[in-house]
């Protein structure tokens, strides 16, 4: 696939997406959310792939918002139309029925922010900073973040950092619950492949079912949530995936999953 601003690789059944401006700390302009868009619907079409890595390429960032040499003369509807671009993107990885996982490499601001939180998973290295700083441009977040941000860490917290535009470090970010782990900067791709491997190695109809049970189920009452887990916990018995899986276990040995 021909991209402009991201590189796809595959290793196995391992996809990682860097985020290719480095010169512009990967900052993100509408190519470039086209791009992980293609990315993105590739990987969720693929039978050949499980888990796709998001990162930023470069020392020192992952992305540092979204681009705002592209966004400064933009008008209201040009605006909401970007803003609206961001969105369906971002909504997209969270949807995609596979594992994403955010390895943040370093700057992780505004729409970099906004997209480590659309990801299921988040793990940082130490040299990760974190911040919703648009007030300091005079705007709001506009890729999800006045959303997602209290959805993740407590309300009151996600309002201290969006209405001061605060950046805070890895381990602050993760004392409030924003990044799953913090490793060292050297670690945190080999830990962030094991990591991707690992899940890869399970019932991946069993895995995919996971997130949209977990996803669907925030969305909804405590019962109605229950019945989307039962629905899909039954779902199961009927892939080959279960059988392999039980009959491993019981026979002592390791299964041998096909995701079907
Ligand atoms: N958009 C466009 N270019 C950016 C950028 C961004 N978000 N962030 C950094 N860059 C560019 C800089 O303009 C600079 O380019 P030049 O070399 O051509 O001057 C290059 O990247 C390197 O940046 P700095 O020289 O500023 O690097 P630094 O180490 O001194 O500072 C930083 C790093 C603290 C991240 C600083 O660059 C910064 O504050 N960036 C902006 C962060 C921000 O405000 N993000 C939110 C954007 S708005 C948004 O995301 C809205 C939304 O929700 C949709």
């Amino acid at each position: 696939m021909e991209f402009c601003n991201i590189i796809l690789q595959e290793e196995g059944r391992i996809a990682t997406l860097y985020i290719n401006r480095p010169k512009a700390l990967n900052a993100l302009n509408e190519d470039t959310l086209l791009d992980i868009k293609a990315a993105v619907e590739y990987f969720g079409g693929s039978d050949e792939l499980d888990v796709l890595i998001i990162t930023g390429a470069g020392e020192k960032s992952f992305v540092a918002g979204a681009d705002i040499s592209f966004m400064q003369d933009m008008n209201a509807i040009e605006a909401r139309r970007f803003g609206m671009l961001g969105q369906e993107v971002f909504r997209l990885i969270e949807t995609v029925e596979k594992p994403v996982i955010a390895a943040i490499n370093g700057f992780c601001l505004g729409g970099g922010c906004e997209l480590a939180m659309a990801c299921d998973i988040r793990i940082c290295s130490e040299r990760a900073k974190f911040g919703q700083p648009e007030v300091g441009l005079g705007v709001t977040p506009g890729f999800g973040g006045t959303q997602r941000l209290p959805r993740i860490v407590a309300p009151g917290i996600a309002k201290l950092l969006l209405y001061t535009g605060d950046i805070i470090d890895a381990h602050e970010a993760f004392r409030i619950g924003l990044v799953d782990k913090v490793v060292s900067s050297e670690e945190l791709m080999d830990y962030v492949r094991r990591l991707a491997m690992k899940i890869a190695s399970r019932g991946q109809v069993a895995v995919r079912f996971c997130k949209v049970a977990v996803n669907n189920g925030l969305q909804t009452d405590i019962d109605r949530a229950m019945v989307i887990e039962a629905e899909l916990f039954g779902l199961c018995f009927a892939t080959e995936d279960q059988k392999e899986g039980m009959k491993a276990f019981i026979e002592k040995r390791t299964a041998d999953f096909k995701g079907k």
